[in-house]
């Protein structure tokens, strides 16, 4: 033990104290070491001593379990085991009739049975307060020990160990995120030359996060016709640290497909929208960025709507001079339509009138213009009719038929001429074989 180097020249210390401290008539119990600080559970010795010109009657008073160890002339020494706690035996003797007592200090230190952190928030705000708790169980004595807060190595603040927890405020910051806090306790016994006895708690590991107060920026379109598809866009700056960050995009109730990229303090989210026919009406998209236990989230509205194009009927599509044609323009309901050539009427979804198709109606367009209104926006769509007016057809026909009469008249002359070529050939023919034959049936 430490304190026996100074245990061994205490018996004549304690003559010579024993010699200038006014005694009770000359009779003094002294005790050695008037103060000892021990581990708990640990045995120490105590010498008692009478300072008697005779034989002193001496003993220790304690509830502790001691054990005479050695004695001699006016002195004993006892051993003392099983110390729990602090105590303070007493040393008595009797002197010619005379008593007298002197105490020992027994300190009792011990090391924290348990010294932890108490959770951290899962996240903590960049610029606010975070309060960290140190729970320590046991260590005595309470006054020698002392609680440190720790971030990695160093030492941010220390108190002393009163209670069960020992609190410590500071205001995270962002070099805080991913640092790893730990508690210690500090027993300092190097004033009783017992050293420094320190133990630490588990560390954990604080994140931080700033998320700021703006909305996140939505690019989204504001209508969309069913069958395509579009880009949408959501960005949030000022983001700390931006890759924790989450983004949702999410039509009505259906999460869309998101891209997200991260850079130093910002993150851009992308994602495709396809129109559906199911979906028509308006629609609410909404971004919402999610870091720490915070969010932040933007709102638009998408209308997605169905416009065909007007259809135009010409009936019939191709007609003769002088016959009555119909003109007629049919769009979806809500539509306004527009039909060139038609007289002024109510608006609405559909417009006609008749023609008289003229020779100079062939190769007329028509064109029928509807209009429909959606969020505000007024749209287009045309459609376009060509009408065709047979007034060559008499011609081409007249053209046909004198073309085949004379073809015909060619065909006939022809034929007619050769035939009678042909019966000219063989009258003369019969003819020269007559002439032969009277030739030769009359004699020369
Ligand atoms: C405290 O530290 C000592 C060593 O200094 C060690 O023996 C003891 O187990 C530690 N106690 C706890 C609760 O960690
Ligand atoms: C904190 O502790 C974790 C786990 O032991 C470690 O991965 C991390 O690097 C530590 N952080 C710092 C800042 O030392
Ligand atoms: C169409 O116009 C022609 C010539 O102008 C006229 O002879 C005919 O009767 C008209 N037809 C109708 C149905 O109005
Ligand atoms: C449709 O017709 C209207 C009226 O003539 C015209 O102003 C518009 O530009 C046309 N739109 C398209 C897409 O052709």
């Amino acid at each position: 033990m430490a304190s026996s180097a100074a245990r061994l020249p205490l018996p004549a210390l304690f003559a010579l104290l024993g010699a200038l401290l006014p005694g009770t008539g000359g009779a003094q119990t002294s005790v050695d070491p008037p103060e000892d600080i021990i581990p708990r559970g640990g045995s120490m010795q105590v010498t008692c001593r009478a300072s008697c010109d005779g034989n002193a009657v001496l003993g220790l008073e304690t509830p502790l379990t001691k054990k005479e160890v050695a004695n001699g002339i006016n002195w004993k020494t006892y051993e003392l085991s099983d110390i729990q706690e602090d105590s303070t035996p007493l040393c008595f003797s009797n002197c010619n009739g005379i008593q007298s007592t002197a105490s020992v200090t027994l300190i009792v230190y011990s090391l924290p049975k348990r010294v932890e952190l108490a959770p951290l928030p899962p996240w903590q705000p960049v610029g606010e307060d975070l309060t960290l708790r140190c729970e320590v169980e046991g260590g005595a004595p309470r006054t020698n020990l002392s609680v440190l807060l720790l971030r990695g190595e160093e030492e941010l603040s220390r108190q002393l160990a009163e209670g069960e927890t020992a609190e410590f405020t500071l205001l995270a910051s962002r070099g805080d995120h991913g640092a790893n806090f730990s508690c210690r306790t500090e027993l300092d016994l190097r004033p009783k030359n017992r050293g420094l006895f320190q133990n630490s708690s588990v560390p954990r590991q604080l994140r931080t996060f700033v998320l700021p107060k703006t909305h996140p920026h939505l690019v989204s379109p504001r209508i969309m016709e069913v069958g395509t598809q579009q880009h949408v866009n959501c960005t949030l700056d000022g983001l700390f640290p931006a890759s924790e960050a989450q983004v949702h995009l999410v039509l009505e109730d259906h999460r869309l497909e998101t891209t997200v990229e991260y850079n130093k303090d910002s993150l851009l989210a992308t994602a495709y929208i396809k129109a559906n026919t199911e979906e028509e009406g308006t629609q609410q998209l909404t971004c919402t960025v999610t870091l720490g236990n915070q969010s932040q989230w933007t709102l638009e509205n998408v209308t997605i709507y169905s416009f065909p194009a007007p259809i135009l009927t010409l009936s019939p599509p191709n007609v003769s001079e002088g016959t009555v044609v119909s003109v007629e323009c049919k769009a979806c309901a809500g539509a306004v339509v527009t039909l060139q050539g038609a007289p002024a009427g109510p608006p609405g979804p559909s417009a006609q009138f008749l023609l008289n198709a003229t020779s100079n109606d062939d190769g007329r367009i028509f064109l029928c213009s509807a209009a429909l209104e959606v969020a505000g926006t007024v749209l287009r769509k045309n459609t376009t009719q060509e009408l065709r007016v047979l007034y060559n057809s008499n011609q081409v026909v007249t053209i046909i038929l004198v073309a085949a009469a004379v073809t015909l008249i060619s065909v006939c002359t022809a034929a007619y001429l050769y035939n009678r070529q042909r019966k000219i050939r063989e009258y003369k023919l019969q003819k020269a074989r007559e002439a032969n034959a009277m030739k030769l049936n009359t004699p020369p």
